[in-house]
């Protein structure tokens, strides 16, 4: 600011002794005036803004231009006298006079005034409004939320810029935001508003969410705020109990939903913890809150048969679910040909036709996630799979996957049972 000239009275006295050995201007003479008003201008930050002053007659009359808040001037006729650098003034055959302002900052904003030298000052004002893009003010910005399943969560996201932005939130993955209120639940695809409200969140409303501050100026700007639900482990097995013949490769899978996410085990007889080896493969698949849990038993014999059981926890609590594998007796007198009917030791003696196998194969050998797009997902019923429970009516019996057998035989009538026990329950 040192190096600005203070006051309209220096200006008018600077360009008066500048001028002729005249004490004033001649009377006679035609006075120079505007030929119309400043047109207002609104400009990006960091653009060129340019103010057009035009004037009639202007004689050896000279044009300033000042910035009106604090009367500064910033040219004299062609002269430029801030130090500006940004600042340029230029005219053309003395009739437009124009200032322009580069780079244009937010301390730009604001009026500007043209004057004329004349006795009696000439001047008129025109505006700039220097327009900025959004930015998200980090302190009034919600960092990562956690919540409880069940509770309410609050995402705030506060924006600076002109025009004041607008916010817009979605979700990182595009899925439909779920809003509920004490009545009712609705999707949408984004939500407008500074605060994001959820109430009564559960599990599936986790994940990234982005807001997107937007306004006239690009670019628009956006911040990630992570959604945590917090909620203890569930187990679902999609079979508690499995058939296979000796010698095939059996695989046991547990649903886990949790979040943190679980440490898991595996537990034979409830008492041997099972680790990768010889005998067993255990592997996880997570996705998200979801992970798969797949224990292999290699070349099973009637000796690996009992029960087995998936253990996950998490600082919230723990989950289990067994699974109860037994072996299948092939009569040695089997063919692999069609039409034999066996019965197998273990499963309720019901006789089959093994080309009715190849119809429900499928049960076994759905794709682990096909589990997890279930609607009843955040109702997972952990009761059902607890240890213990292992001889309720609903179980699902199904044989194991026993490639490289082609005799094993599936109890197709125990399935319709179950399909009855089903309808009754
Ligand atoms: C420019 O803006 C100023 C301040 O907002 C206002 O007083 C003036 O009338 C405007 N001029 C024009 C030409 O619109
Ligand atoms: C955010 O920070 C700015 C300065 O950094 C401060 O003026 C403002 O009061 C802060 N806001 C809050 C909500 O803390
Ligand atoms: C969530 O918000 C609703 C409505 O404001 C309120 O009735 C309810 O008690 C809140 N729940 C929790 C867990 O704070
Ligand atoms: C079982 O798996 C092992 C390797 O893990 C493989 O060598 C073997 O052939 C498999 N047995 C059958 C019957 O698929
Ligand atoms: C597990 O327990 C069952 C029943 O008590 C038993 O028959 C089976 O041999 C046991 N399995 C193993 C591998 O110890
Ligand atoms: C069952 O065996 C078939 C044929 O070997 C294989 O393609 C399929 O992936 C297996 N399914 C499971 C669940 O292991």
């Amino acid at each position: 600011m040192a190096d600005l000239l203070p006051a309209i009275a220096c200006f008018a006295l600077l360009i008066g002794t500048s001028g002729t050995q005249d004490a004033g201007p001649d009377l006679s003479e035609e006075e120079p005036n505007f030929v119309g008003p400043i047109k207002n201008i609104t400009v990006a930050l960091g653009r060129e803004a340019v103010l057009t002053c035009s004037v009639t007659a202007l004689g050896r009359y000279k044009v300033g231009w000042l910035k009106a808040e604090d009367q500064t001037i910033l040219s004299m006729h062609n002269r430029v006298v801030t130090h500006n650098a940004r600042i340029s003034v230029a005219n053309e055959n003395g009739r437009t006079w124009r200032l322009q302002i580069r780079q244009l900052k937010e301390s730009d904003r604001g009026c500007y005034m043209c004057q004329i030298n004349t006795n009696v000052m000439k001047k008129q004002v025109g505006c700039i409004d220097v327009q900025v893009p959004p930015d998200i003010i980090d302190n009034e910005t919600s960092p990562d939320v956690t919540v409880h399943e069940g509770g309410n969560a609050s995402l705030v996201c506060s924006a600076r810029g002109r025009p004041p932005p607008r916010i817009t939130w979605r979700r990182e993955d595009n899925k439909a935001i779920s809003l509920r209120t004490t009545s009712k639940e609705m999707k949408v695809d984004q939500h407008k508003g500074r605060t994001l409200s959820l109430m009564r969140v559960d599990r599936s409303q986790m994940g990234a969410y982005l807001c997107i501050a937007t306004n006239d100026v690009p670019p628009a700007v956006s911040k990630r705020i992570t959604l945590n639900v917090n909620f203890s482990p569930a187990v679902k097995v999609p079979n508690h109990v499995l058939g296979s013949p000796s010698g095939s490769n059996v695989t046991i899978l547990c649903l886990v939903e949790a979040f943190p996410n679980t440490i898991n085990y595996w537990l034979l007889n409830r008492t041997q913890m099972l680790l990768n080896g010889a005998k067993h493969l255990v592997e996880e698949v997570r996705h998200n809150y979801r992970v798969t849990l797949k224990l292999t038993v290699k070349t099973f014999m009637e000796r690996d048969a009992g029960i087995y059981s998936c253990v996950a926890t998490n600082s919230l609590g723990k989950a289990e679910g067994s699974v109860r594998l037994y072996e299948i007796k092939i009569p040695s007198t089997t063919t692999t040909t069609t039409t034999t009917t066996t019965t197998t030791t273990e499963a309720p003696t019901t006789m089959i036709d093994t080309t009715t196998v190849t119809t429900v194969l499928p049960i076994q050998t759905t794709d682990p996630y096909d589990f997890q797009d279930q609607d009843d997902l955040n109702v997972v019923d952990t009761s059902s799979v607890k240890s213990g429970r292992n001889s309720r009516r609903r179980q699902q019996f199904t044989f194991a996957n026993s490639s490289g057998n082609t005799q094993h035989q599936l109890v197709v009538g125990l399935l319709s049972i179950l399909v009855l026990l089903r309808t009754f329950r």
